[in-house]
């Protein structure tokens, strides 16, 4: 199956046609388990299911509307058609919409800090979904507009909710059993801050990393029965709300993601000199009593995982940090779950 066959069988005969404007908003998400590998490139299915937790109110609000020609504002700066993001973001509204859509205006504005090194692709495909999605009055469910999300970027299927999501492998070659699903747990006093090494655009790409990763490290097969250990560890910590368990894996999970790139030949290692010396810094900080954890994506910057009780001591620890409202939600996104 192809991508616009995907597309034609979730949405069937409703209308491809932009038919006014739709706002919506996603969080961010980090994963706790990681989402490293594709079993299918044109689909984005993962070889592995994976676990995050959205950011609160760090996101992206996107509106689209029909327009005499394509109108591309980014965080408040018009980009020509041919910018690399205007060209992505246009090319997943075709697919969704047909060839034939005249034009489309698209705003979107990120919510994250500028320079917090957090990726945006996962926010921004979950919010043009749903703004898609109203503009079009496609009436989706959650689950398929996590299907479609998936199709912009691998991570922004869990994207489409707020607080713990799953990101289920599924194991249909079309895909349709692969899908993110929120979690019912809350955990309010839970935190997370991003430590922002650099938030220059890395070189590796996440798609080209996993690429490199699957096919030539010898470590990635031991990846699979990595996450199969780490996921239900993980739920398990979330419902008993188990920092140390959920700190421990999600750390580990992380690092063990990164050892497999390492070990690709050439390898990619995203890591500089600066998240390595975070990492020491953490682990002593551990031994000296502070329950304090990090997870690393595919960038040299830290997220650390600590509980609100211990807040004024990590910031002691590490006063640059960004800590984020994981349970704060936006006007738009408070608008309810999408249904599932
Ligand atoms: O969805 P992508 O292609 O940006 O890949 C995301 C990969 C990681 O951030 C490293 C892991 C994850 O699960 O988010």
């Amino acid at each position: 199956m192809n991508r616009e066959a995907l597309v034609d069988t979730i949405l069937g005969d409703r209308t491809r046609e932009i038919g006014g404007a739709g706002t919506a908003f996603a969080p961010a998400n980090i994963a706790l388990c990681k989402y490293w590998g594709k079993r299918n490139e044109e689909l984005n299915l993962p070889v592995t299911s994976s676990l995050s937790v959205s950011l609160g109110s760090l996101g992206t609000h996107t509106t689209v509307e029909p327009a005499g020609q394509d109108a591309i504002l980014f965080n408040g700066d018009v980009l020509p058609t041919n910018h690399p993001i205007a060209e992505r973001l246009l090319k997943y509204i075709r697919l969704l919409c047909g060839g034939s859509t005249s034009g489309v205006s698209v705003e979107t504005r990120n919510s994250i800090p500028t320079g917090a090194g957090l990726a945006s692709s996962a926010s921004g495909f979950a919010a043009l979904v749903k703004a898609l999605d109203q503009a079009c009055g496609w009436n989706l469910a959650g689950r398929e507009l996590t299907i479609l999300a998936r199709l912009g970027s691998g991570s922004a299927t869990r994207s489409i909710y707020p607080g713990f999501v799953e990101w289920h492998r599924g194991s249909r070659d079309d895909g349709m059993d692969c899908y993110a699903e929120a979690l019912d747990d809350q955990w309010p006093d839970l935190r997370l801050g991003v430590l922002t090494i650099s938030a220059e655009q890395k070189r590796i790409g996440s798609t080209a990393g996993m690429k490199q990763t699957t096919t030539a490290s010898p470590l990635y097969q031991a990846w699979p029965g990595k996450v199969a250990e780490d996921l239900p560890r993980l739920r398990t910590a979330i419902e008993q709300q188990d920092f140390q368990q959920l700190g421990e894996t999600a750390e580990s999970n992380a690092l063990s993601m990164h050892a497999t790139m390492i070990a690709a030949q050439p390898p990619v290692l995203y890591w500089l000199p600066e998240s390595v010396g975070w990492m020491h810094r953490i682990w002593d900080a551990r031994r000296e009593g502070l329950p304090v954890y990090f997870t690393m994506d595919a960038g040299p910057n830290l997220k650390l995982l600590f509980l609100k009780e211990d807040e004024s001591m990590v910031m002691r620890f590490a006063p640059d940090l960004t800590v984020v409202d994981l349970w704060e939600q936006t006007s738009c996104s408070r608008q309810g779950r999408p249904k599932t």
